[in-house]
């Protein structure tokens, strides 16, 4: 089996709860403190051997190429100001072995359809899919990792899941599944969406996904489905029917930064872990608190 060495991030959906901030820049750029969510999703697919980042954008997606290039102007002014700590963060976004590829996704009908908009790159080999707004927060930022590893193992498909309330199970793809290990399943069904009282479980899949080839040619044959979109959960539960996929319950602390109330956590979070900013921000924290908000 090939090795996982290609990641899609698909970031062309329109945002559309995160407007009017996403109006004009993608969520995906909006920051954690300091740093925006592509680019964390970027380091953990880098941290997982990754070497060719796949972004498939949208209309106003600009920011995110222009984020991943040379940025001279800024460059030769910090190396002027001798600001080299900054310098180094910002000629150090990727390390120099990786590449970016971008490919316009010319109309936002679903991620299934983003994640097609990729076989031309990806052509016939296994390959990662990474949505930047599910924050995941692990040591060594080691979600993909795991997934990869056991994906060396296994040579199948791999879901990233995990518990949700019951009572939100409508957000996700839910699976059906039997466990094969600790953290490992093997699912039968997957569903998008479902109804609250008709969900098979509260595993839900969540954004990443190490995916065969074998997808690409299902997901040109699913027809529109929640939402009236073109689901990557369709194409998954079509692929599962002729190959084995595997959830799994990964160690890390995922944040729904497609929503204001999971990325103000995560903000919250990251910033109590900041080296700058974790002890003041802490104080101002328990300040607030001991006023009683
Ligand atoms: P979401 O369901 O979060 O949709 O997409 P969205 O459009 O980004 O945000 P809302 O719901 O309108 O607020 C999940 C992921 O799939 C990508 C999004 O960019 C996000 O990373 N996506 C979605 C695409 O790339 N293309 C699409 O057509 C739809």
């Amino acid at each position: 089996m090939k090795p996982i060495k290609k990641a899609v991030f698909p970031v062309a959906g329109l945002g559309t709860r995160f407007l009017p901030a996403a109006k004009a820049i993608p969520k995906e750029m909006l920051p954690i403190v300091d740093k925006p969510l592509i680019q964390f999703a970027a380091e953990e697919a880098v941290a997982a051997g990754i070497d060719v980042l796949i972004f498939i954008v949208g209309r106003n997606k600009g920011s995110i190429p222009d984020h991943f290039d040379k940025a001279f102007e800024l460059e030769t002014k910090l190396a002027g100001d001798n600001k080299h700590d900054i310098l180094n963060i910002v000629r150090n976004v990727l390390p120099s072995h990786v590449d970016c590829v971008y490919i316009r996704q010319a109309e936002a009908i679903g991620l299934g359809h983003a994640v097609l908009c990729a076989q031309p790159v990806i052509g016939d080999e296994p390959f990662a899919v990474l949505l930047p707004d599910d924050f995941i927060d692990a040591p060594d930022n080691c979600c993909l990792r795991q997934m990869i590893d056991i994906y060396n193992h296994n040579h199948c498909s791999i879901l990233g899941i995990e518990q949700v309330a019951r009572e939100t199970v409508n957000r996700y793809g839910i699976i059906d599944s039997v466990p094969v290990s600790n953290r490992l399943s093997k699912i039968n069904a997957i569903v998008e969406k479902p109804p609250v009282d008709q969900a098979p479980s509260n595993l839900a899949v969540v954004g990443r996904y190490i995916l065969t080839p074998r997808i690409f040619d299902l997901l040109k044959q699913t027809k529109h489905g929640a939402g009236n979109e073109i689901q990557l959960t369709d194409g998954i539960a079509k692929l599962l029917k002729e190959e084995i996929v595997l959830g799994h319950q990964f160690t890390g602390k995922r944040f729904d930064c497609g929503n204001k109330l999971g990325y103000l956590q995560a903000t919250v979070e990251m910033a109590l872990q900041h080296p700058e900013l974790k002890q003041d921000f802490g104080m101002y924290l328990q300040d607030l608190i001991g006023k009683g908000i």
